[in-house]
């Protein structure tokens, strides 16, 4: 029998293709996203060698920063900037010692920082910096943040005519020895960053980004869509105006076991980014190569392929190829999407990584959701968590 069943999850779709009347809040785009870790200088390393960056910008002391250590990492059109405490008293450290490492800033690329900051305050955002203005001898660089969910924030960053290495403070990074320059691995963009927040709060959060952010709710999955056995989650997509940017919010329900939800805010300690999907236009190329520089995958169970292609129709990749490397396929009425989950990338089972290739496919793989959560649940019962 297959695990992957599309009738067993029956995605009800609110507000899909629903224009916002009025976007009081316009976003660009993910301008980056900034993770507290424990040792920057080495997930840089990691993140480079096994996914594929490169490390473009640092900041630290070597630059005249005296509290903090960040490493830019880039791919295609993903920023993400790796930063630890140099002393304990830092918010980057206070944040590992109780969430070990995670995302702390999402950063939206917006038109007027200011005009964001006081529609989303106004409409009832909790603000962490009010609107400032970073300079160097580049130019100017505008930004302000609002809180939310657990200790994450959300930055808006108007970067006008900076020319500068991403932000002052910033230096461009040394060649390092023997290190290619161009050694990618395809991805390009943020395809969407999903929260997992306590029981009973995913409405909440979800109303905070209509009411705060004017995004409209694309999809709806209840516990019976997202159920096996053991345990089951609720979840919200909620997307921006123009539809660039999505967040699914994730929350437990209840099942025999204790959900992966309820796993990851254990060891989280609290509600936060539980995983960033990342697309490429070649998932069987990337794949390849994130598996020969170690990146971990969850396993799909063999059967899971015997009848794909009854599931999800023609699709253009060869399925041998795809089982090979345990790529999944979903369909849905906009065109079909490949997507696979790595393992966590920390210690602590929190945040890991999705790789997507999407051809028309607007969804997040709902026919996939039996089959990842039973390999979820695999990997947590061997963590003695279930
Ligand atoms: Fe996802």
């Amino acid at each position: 029998m297959s695990l992957g069943a599309t009738e067993q999850t029956q995605p009800a779709f609110v507000g899909r293709n629903a224009e916002v009347a009025d976007d009081f809040c316009p976003i660009l785009g993910f301008d980056h996203l900034e993770l507290y870790v424990g040792n920057a200088k080495q997930s840089a390393a990691y993140y480079c060698h096994a996914f594929g960056f490169e490390c473009t910008a640092v900041r630290g002391l070597q630059t005249g920063e005296r509290t903090r250590a960040s490493y830019l990492v880039e791919q295609g059109g993903i920023r993400l900037v790796l930063t630890s405490g140099l002393h304990s008293s830092h918010d980057a450290a206070r944040s590992v010692s109780r969430h070990g490492d995670s995302v702390a800033v999402i950063a939206l690329s917006v038109p007027s920082v200011d005009e964001a900051f006081s529609a989303a305050v106004s409409r009832g955002a909790r603000p962490a910096a009010s609107p400032a203005v970073a300079s160097d001898d580049h130019g100017q660089l505008r930004h302000a943040s609002i809180r939310l969910y657990g200790d994450c924030v959300m930055q808006f960053i108007e970067r006008g005519d900076y020319s500068g290495v991403f932000g002052p403070g910033f230096e461009a990074a040394p060649e390092v020895a023997g290190a290619s320059r161009s050694r990618g691995c395809g991805l390009h963009t943020i395809d969407h960053v999903v929260a997992n927040v306590e029981l009973g709060r995913m409405n909440e959060w979800a109303r905070f980004f209509s009411r705060v952010l004017g995004f409209n709710q694309l999809v709806h999955f209840d516990d019976e869509a997202i159920s096996t056995e053991y345990s089951a989650l609720m979840s919200k997509v909620m997307q921006d105006g123009s539809g660039v940017i999505k967040f699914p919010i994730n929350e437990p329900a209840e099942g025999r076991g204790k959900s992966q939800i309820e796993e990851f805010l254990d060891f989280h300690e609290g509600p936060g980014v539980q995983h960033i999907a990342c697309r490429t236009d070649d998932i069987l190329g990337t794949v390849s190569r994130l598996r020969e520089n170690g990146v971990e995958f969850l396993h799909v169970p063999g059967n899971y392929y015997d009848d794909l292609e009854q599931r999800v129709g023609e699709i253009d990749e060869p399925i041998d190829r795809l089982a090979e490397l345990g790529i999944l396929a979903d369909r849905d009425e906009d065109g079909y999407l490949l997507q696979i989950f790595t393992k966590p990338v920390e210690d602590r089972p929190t945040l890991f990584y999705e790789i997507i290739e999407r051809h028309g496919a607007r969804g997040f793989g709902e026919g996939n959701f039996k089959s990842l959560f039973v390999a979820l649940e695999r990997e947590q019962a061997a963590r003695g968590n279930l």
